[in-house]
């Protein structure tokens, strides 16, 4: 199958209360992994490119791995999408060069000034046959160099989702409800919880629209106690848990977005293999296993979290 826009992937996961996986590629291992464990288990799935993605690995080198799993995984939908995308130009960059995909994230701007970006890029991608996801509401966390400490986030107020969603003419909307992006998502000894009710409320307005959750890594714990053990440092390291996320995709989100998890699976199986084969420096050795980490945690997401097994 060739690389495809998002739209039937989310009709689909809409009526069938699931969600499709969104993992952040930046390395032909990572592509690989994903791409592996959604091939083997019949679940369509997003590879999303961020800007700094881009700047590190070269859009074109990204781009051909992205082609080149879609080669080696006929039988799964693959959507090639812009994370992140910050300018209508960028936007405009990726459309041209291949996404089927893009998001303009114009969440830190006035309301009006949000409505008319987003709508210049969505009459854009249309125009090109892709699509486009855009944002309401503000995330904490940190997502290239910008940083929102927490307690500085804002929640989406439902009332505004209609007429955002009507004026930009926008394919998806991310919605702010206590997901933050990196892996240190809740103080230590606070309880971890998603607010349903925006979800619900935005639901209700927006019948059979697909919602978007960025800020949804897990953080799963034994990645991160297996860093600290074999000589990283990542004290307080807190995710989303994924029964929330579960029944977030049973709800309206279509889509849930995973990019720390990657990072802490690689960061693991690096870790732990350096500190075990002191005197390996073939890079295969320690990318196989990397590589393999990323699989497993996808397959993981994608049977007990996402549902989306079978899907394709
Ligand atoms: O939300 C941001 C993603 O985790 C991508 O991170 O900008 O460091 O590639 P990045
Ligand atoms: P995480 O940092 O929770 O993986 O979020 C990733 C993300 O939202 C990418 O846009
Ligand atoms: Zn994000």
């Amino acid at each position: 199958m060739a690389i495809v826009t998002t739209t039937e992937m989310f009709r689909k996961a809409y009526e069938g209360g699931y969600a499709v996986g969104a993992f952040n590629v930046n390395n032909m291992e990572i592509i690989q992994g994903i791409t592996e464990a959604a091939g083997e288990l019949k679940a369509p799935v997003i590879l999303q490119v961020s800007k700094g993605a881009r700047a590190y690995a070269n859009h074109t080198y990204l781009v051909k791995l992205v082609e080149a799993a879609a080669h080696e995984n006929p039988d799964i939908p693959i959507a090639l999408h812009l994370d992140h995308g910050d300018s209508f130009e960028l936007c405009k960059s990726c459309i041209d060069g291949g996404f089927t995909s893009v998001m303009i994230d114009a969440s830190s701007k006035p309301f009006a000034e949000n409505i008319a970006l987003t709508r210049k890029v969505v009459e854009y991608a249309h125009d090109h046959g892709a699509v486009v996801e855009a944002e309401l509401g503000t995330l904490a966390g940190v997502e290239d160099d910008v940083v929102v400490e927490h307690g500085a986030e804002m929640f989406t107020r439902p009332e505004e989702v209609e007429e955002f969603v009507s004026k930009t003419g926008c394919d998806s909307l991310a919605i702010a409800i206590g997901t933050s992006h990196g892996a240190y998502k809740f103080k230590p000894g606070t309880k971890p919880q998603l607010r349903f009710d925006v979800l619900e409320e935005c639901q209700k307005r927006l019948p059979g629209f697909p919602i978007v959750l960025h800020g949804a890594s897990s953080v799963p714990q034994n990645f991160v106690e297996e860093i600290n053990r074999f000589g990283g440092s990542m004290p307080g390291a807190i995710g989303i848990p994924e029964e929330q996320l579960a029944q977030a995709a049973q709800l309206a989100v279509c889509k849930i977005n995973i990019d720390s998890d990657i990072r802490l699976a690689l960061t693991a199986s690096v870790r732990k293999y350096m500190a075990e084969h002191p005197d390996h420096f073939d890079p295969r050795q320690w990318l196989k296993p990397a590589r393999a980490a990323v699989k497993e945690m996808v397959t993981h997401k994608i049977l007990h979290v996402l549902g989306c097994a079978g899907k394709a």
